[in-house]
C-alpha cells in the first residue's frame, strides 16, 4: 500500500523499476505530462476571468473561447512533449493527422507515442463545469531509427504502457496507471505540487449511478433502452441515480469513486457513438480495468479492438464490473 501524501515526483522515482522497460524514459514522459497538466490547469482556471475581461467581444462567437482552450491545451501538451524529446510521435483529437517528432540528432531514437484528448468536455468550459485531459502512451512498433508511422498509433488498447487523465475540478487531480493499479494525485495549487491522495483506486464492484445522455433515448438501440428502464425500475436497490455531466473524465472519475456505469451508445444518428477509441475509450478502458472495472462496446472488450483509423469512434460502456456486465446482457438479447 502506497503511503499517502508523497509527491508525484517521489512516486515516479520510487516506481520506476516497476516499468517493463525501465530506461527512465517513461518516467520522463510522465514528468512531462505532469508539467503540461500544471500549465493547462493554470489556463483553464483563468478562462472565466479572461472571458470577463473580454466581455465586449463576447457577442462575437460564443464558442470561440472554448475552441481557443481546446487549441491552447493541445499546443501546451505538444510543446512540453516536443521540448523534452522523449516521444517520437503525437496524435491528438485536435489534429487531422499524427505529428512526427524528430530527436535533435535526427535519428528518431525515441520509442514512445502519445495520444491525447487535450481538453475533454470543452463544451462545459463556459459554464464553469469540470473538464479534463486524457492521455494514452504506447511503445512504437516500427523500428527505432525510422520515422514514426500510422501503425505505431493504430495499436489495440491492450498494448498501452500507461494511460491517465487530469481532471480540472473543484481540485485538480492527475490519475494514471502504468499497469500496476491506478493512483490519483491532487494538486496543491499554492505550491504547484501533486500529492498522492488516492492510492490504489478501485471501482466498486457494483454501484447505483448510471450516466448516459438520455436526451438521445429515442435514437438508442433497444438493448440500451431496456437497460435504462431496468435502472429506473423500483426493485431491489433500484431505481438507480442518474448523473451525467457531459465530460467523460468527470463522469468516469465520479463513477470510479462512487460506483456506477457510463454509457455512450451508438444511435440511429451516430452509428459508432461519439467517443473516440484512441483518445478517449482506450485510455479510460485501461484505467477501468486496472481499477477492477470493465469497459466494452456493448459486446467486445474495448482494449482488444484493433483500430483502423486515428479518429475512429466506438460505442462505450464503462464502469463498475457488475453493472457493465448487466448492460452487456441486455445488449446480447438483440445481437
Ligand atoms: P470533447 O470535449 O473532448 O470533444 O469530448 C466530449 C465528449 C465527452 O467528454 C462527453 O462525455 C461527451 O462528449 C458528451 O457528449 P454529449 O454532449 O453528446 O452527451
Ligand atoms: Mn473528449
Ligand atoms: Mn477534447
Ligand atoms: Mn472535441
Amino acid at each position: 500500500m502506497q503511503r499517502k501524501n508523497k509527491t508525484l515526483g517521489e512516486f515516479i522515482i520510487e516506481n520506476q523499476q516497476e516499468f517493463q522497460y525501465s530506461t527512465g524514459e517513461l518516467s520522463k514522459l510522465i514528468n512531462a505530462i505532469r508539467l503540461a497538466a500544471k500549465v493547462v490547469n493554470h489556463e483553464v482556471n483563468k478562462a472565466g476571468l479572461v472571458d470577463i475581461l473580454g466581455a465586449a467581444g463576447e457577442t462575437n462567437i460564443q464558442g470561440e473561447s472554448q475552441q481557443k482552450l481546446d487549441v491552447l491545451a493541445n499546443e501546451k501538451f505538444k510543446q512540453t512533449l516536443q521540448n523534452r524529446e522523449i516521444v517520437c510521435g503525437i496524435a491528438s483529437e485536435e489534429e487531422d493527422d499524427f505529428i512526427t517528432i524528430n530527436s535533435q540528432d535526427e535519428q528518431h531514437q525515441n520509442k514512445y507515442v502519445v495520444l491525447i484528448d487535450p481538453l475533454d468536455g470543452s463544451s462545459n468550459i463556459d459554464v464553469n463545469v469540470s473538464v479534463g485531459t486524457i492521455f494514452s502512451i504506447y511503445r512504437r512498433v516500427t523500428p527505432i531509427g525510422s520515422p514514426v508511422s500510422l501503425e505505431d498509433f493504430l495499436q489495440p488498447g491492450v498494448n498501452q504502457v500507461a494511460a491517465g487523465y487530469i481532471i480540472y475540478g473543484t481540485s485538480t487531480m492527475l490519475v494514471y496507471t502504468t499497469g500496476h493499479g491506478v493512483n490519483g494525485f491532487t494538486l496543491n495549487p499554492a505550491i504547484g505540487t501533486f500529492y498522492l491522495s488516492h492510492p490504489n483506486m478501485q471501482f466498486p464492484e457494483t454501484g447505483r449511478i448510471y450516466s448516459v445522455n438520455e436526451g438521445n433515448y429515442t435514437h438508442f438501440p433497444q438493448g440500451v433502452k431496456d437497460y435504462i428502464k431496468y435502472c429506473q425500475k423500483e426493485e431491489d436497490d433500484r431505481p438507480y441515480t442518474s448523473r451525467y455531466i457531459g465530460s467523460l473524465v468527470s463522469d468516469f472519475h465520479r463513477n470510479m469513486i462512487k460506483g456506477g456505469i457510463y454509457i455512450y451508445p451508438k444511435s440511429s444518428t451516430a452509428f459508432n457513438g461519439k467517443l473516440r477509441l484512441l483518445y478517449e475509450c482506450n485510455p479510460m478502458a485501461y484505467l477501468a480495468e486496472q481499477a477492477g472495472g470493465r469497459a466494452s462496446d456493448g459486446y467486445r472488450r474495448i482494449l482488444e479492438i484493433t483500430p483502423t483509423e486515428l479518429h475512429q469512434r466506438v460505442p462505450f460502456f464503462c464502469g463498475s464490473r457488475k453493472m457493465v456486465e448487466k448492460a452487456e446482457s441486455f445488449m446480447a438479447q438483440y445481437a
